[in-house]
């Protein structure tokens, strides 16, 4: 194992610094990686600096780079994490390269690490690659040239962009190749790209002041873009998510957008009142709609910076439990019911002798609502409108898992399953009948629990059990 080699080379106090020539150079990092694997460096021993960033605050206790041995031990790195780095390593974030070395330093000693979706560092390396994948769409999708003429008459398309992340030169082949017989140059504020036809020149950071911002081709583009905009099938969210409002002024047609969209809006409200809020087909398969929910942004919570938490738990489950919508830590970690709730309701299904496991357990709403105030994300409940546009999918859940008994908690649940707001402490205990032969059992929110104390939280949780109970007896009846 790793840990029980010597850490020869390395004493404590004493750095080594790798100054990276430019921030998207992935094979340098890799290079250095490799050797600094071989002579057993560990992560908390090297400051990765990269240009413009600065090397000073590990001067002290430097060291020259370690010579790696001739017969040093092979560098594990499986395919997964190679493709992954080489993407996160274009990422903006000044730990990214620290992040990589770390990982490939655990790679070493547990090279299934990539597969533990928990992992931290995994998952942060997820996440970078996410952005910067997003980033490079985004560059293909909103980049406009512009026509200008140089000093010699002839024609040059120039235009304006603004990455969030390193992505210019790994980009350039797109560029080249679909706009191969255009003299062009792309400016961007952490470099440009020049490409004559033949070759591609890298220069130096542009100023949008370099960059023309207009031309006759843009009423071209502006016709166009009203021509094919079908206000019916707008997804406003999904819009904003995949053209967000930085990219708009470079874009002529986005001058259109807000009145076109104001228009959409209204008539989607007045359809979501009227409930003919229509999507499209409904899915026949959960993973289709852990898919589905994924792409929702039909109401404002999906527009949030959020993740959909799909239900989880046996197709056949002859029990659906719902609640609400996830919480911060089912956001976090993608799965129902897993924050502090998800455990106040485990010990009480364990009490009451419910194997979770058994169960079908999901949220009525699929997002995380919220506010963020300062570093914390505070819980919102969702409004009556948000949880019937939501219900789309928890019909379309149920309607595949087919429960004998279904155990809504709170009142969000059980509008989601009935409709309608209704009083728990009215219809609690009692089953309501639906349409479709199963039975729906209504109870308080496990989290209603948490916030009490005392006697009432006593009472609260003497009432949850007894409902629980009820459920767990009637299970059994249709079950003989
Ligand atoms: N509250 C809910 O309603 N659902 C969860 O998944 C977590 C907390």
């Amino acid at each position: 194992m790793r840990s029980s080699r010597s850490l020869s080379g390395v004493k404590l106090g004493t750095y080594y610094v790798v100054h990276i020539p430019e921030p998207d150079d992935f094979d340098f990092w890799r290079e250095r990686a490799r050797g600094l694997i071989q002579c057993d460096v560990p992560p908390d021993r090297i400051a990765w600096v990269e240009p413009g960033g600065s090397g000073d605050l590990f001067a002290h206790g430097k060291r020259r780079m370690p010579v790696p041995p001739k017969d040093g031990p092979p560098v594990r790195a499986n395919r997964r994490f190679v493709s992954l780095a080489r993407n996160a390593a274009l990422h903006s974030d000044p730990e990214r390269f620290a992040l990589l070395y770390r990982l490939l330093w655990r790679l070493q000693a547990n090279p299934r690490i990539m597969e533990d979706k928990a992992d931290l560092d995994v998952r942060k390396l997820e996440e970078l690659d996410k952005n910067v994948r997003r980033d490079s769409h985004k560059m293909h999708a909103f980049v406009r040239f512009r026509l200008v003429e140089d000093e010699e008459g002839a024609e040059h398309y120039v235009a304006w962009f603004e990455p969030d992340h390193h992505i210019l030169r790994a980009n350039a082949g797109f560029f080249m190749r679909r706009f191969s017989n255009m003299r062009w140059s792309i400016l961007t504020p952490r470099g440009s790209l020049h490409w004559d036809g033949e070759t591609v020149a890298e220069g130096p950071p542009a100023d949008r002041s370099d960059a023309p911002s207009g031309d006759p081709t843009e009423d071209l583009w502006r016709s166009y873009y009203a021509s094919i905009f079908n206000p019916a099938r707008l997804k406003i969210g999904a819009m904003l998510k995949e053209m967000p409002k930085k990219y708009w002024k470079n874009m002529p047609e986005a001058a259109l957008i807000p009145d076109l969209v104001a228009g959409a809006q209204k008539r989607e409200s007045a359809m979501v009142e009227k409930g003919t809020l229509e999507f499209e087909e409904r899915p026949e398969a959960l993973a289709a709609i852990d898919k589905a929910i994924h792409a929702c942004c039909k109401c404002p919570i999906g527009q949030l910076d959020n993740h959909a938490v799909m239900g989880e738990g046996p197709q056949d489950a002859a029990l659906m439990i719902v609640g609400e919508q996830p919480g911060d830590q089912e956001d976090q970690q993608g799965r129902p019911f897993v924050g502090p709730a998800g455990q106040l309701l485990d010990t009480h299904l364990e009490k009451v002798g419910i194997d979770r496991r058994a169960a079908y357990v999901t949220n009525t709403v699929k997002h995380f609502k919220y506010v963020q105030r300062g570093k914390r994300r505070i819980h919102q409940s969702p409004g009556a409108k948000e949880i019937d546009t939501c219900r789309w999918w928890i019909e379309s859940e149920r309607a595949i898992v087919q429960p004998k008994l279904i155990l809504a908690m709170g009142a969000s649940a059980a509008r989601g399953m009935l409709g309608k707001t209704v009083s728990i402490t009215k219809v609690r205990g009692e089953p309501i009948a639906l349409e479709d032969g199963s039975e729906l059992w209504v109870t308080a929110h496990p989290s209603y629990l948490l916030r009490l104390d005392g006697p009432a939280r006593e009472e609260q949780a003497r009432l949850f059990d007894t409902d629980l109970a009820a459920v767990k007896e009637r299970l059994e009846e249709l079950a003989g």
